[in-house]
């Protein structure tokens, strides 16, 4: 049984960043990460993008993640699916700005160590910075790379959270809540990653939660190992940018969504 030092959001600073990839307090927000202006013209580039659709999801994307090629696929087709991510992220952000290089920025100057997009010998670089409009919500799921991508170098990171700008908001709901029970689960060499969408209520049992609500133009990172959900939103859409952000043991860290 673990427990936050405190459930108060926390600025971004190198003692912050520590506490929540450590698990010690659940959320760091990066208030005014960018203007109202920046959001619009962020918003608008989105509408001309190619957005996809989930076939069992009403979750509407641009780019991808990489834990959709966990099962079934081999590294080469990840690799092959991230080149034409890559192409539809540009096609929007260089018609506006680009979060990802802000954040890398933003990030490496409060933290004082590295951060770059996470490569994969003999690969390349991952995809990073999915763009989604989940405005129905997400059910309750663990993100945490040695379990999602064993056999990749994330998967030797020791620490991971996620990162979001939220670009808009809906009126009321649109919240997500964390649960301080880091995923624990056996992955075994050689067989397929586990589930890790769709967590039962046998998963959070006892534990305690926290919330935050999505405001426009700031930036949320949490733990992303905890489970989390998001609930569905009313009153406008729920339109994000993020990654994940993984902290190497060599202390230097990597994105990658
Ligand atoms: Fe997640």
């Amino acid at each position: 049984m673990t427990s936050w030092q405190t459930k108060a959001e926390r600025p971004l600073t190198r003692d912050s960043l520590d506490a929540v990839f450590d698990n010690e307090v659940p959320v760091v927000r990066i208030k005014a990460f960018c203007t109202p202006d920046e959001c619009r013209s962020f918003s608008a580039a989105i509408a001309k993008g190619r957005m996809q659709t989930y076939r069992l999801a009403p979750v509407g994307y641009i780019g991808m993640a990489q834990v959709e090629y966990r099962w079934g696929h081999q590294k080469s087709e990840y690799f092959e699916a991230a080149a034409q991510a890559w192409y539809d992220w540009h096609e929007v952000v260089d018609a506006t700005w680009d979060p990802l290089a802000r954040l890398i920025k933003v990030l490496s100057e409060a933290c004082g160590v590295p951060v770059e997009v996470a490569e994969e010998p003999g690969f390349g670089r991952l995809f990073a910075g999915i763009i989604r409009r989940s405005s129905q919500g997400i059910g309750r799921h663990s993100d945490y790379a040695p379990f999602n991508a064993p056999d990749y170098r994330i998967g030797k990171i020791d620490a991971q959270l996620a990162w979001n700008l939220f670009l808009e908001t809906p009126s009321s709901g649109g919240e997500t809540t964390l649960y301080n029970r880091p995923w624990i689960t056996e992955v075994r060499p050689g067989e397929e990653p586990p589930m890790s969408y769709g967590l039962g209520d046998d998963v959070i049992a006892g534990a305690e939660s926290a919330r935050y609500t999505a405001q426009r133009g700031d930036v949320i990172l949490f733990n992303s190992r905890n489970p989390h959900e998001v609930s569905a939103g009313e009153g406008g859409e729920r339109l994000q940018i993020g990654s994940f952000i993984g902290r190497q043991p060599t202390g230097s860290l990597v994105l990658w969504s």
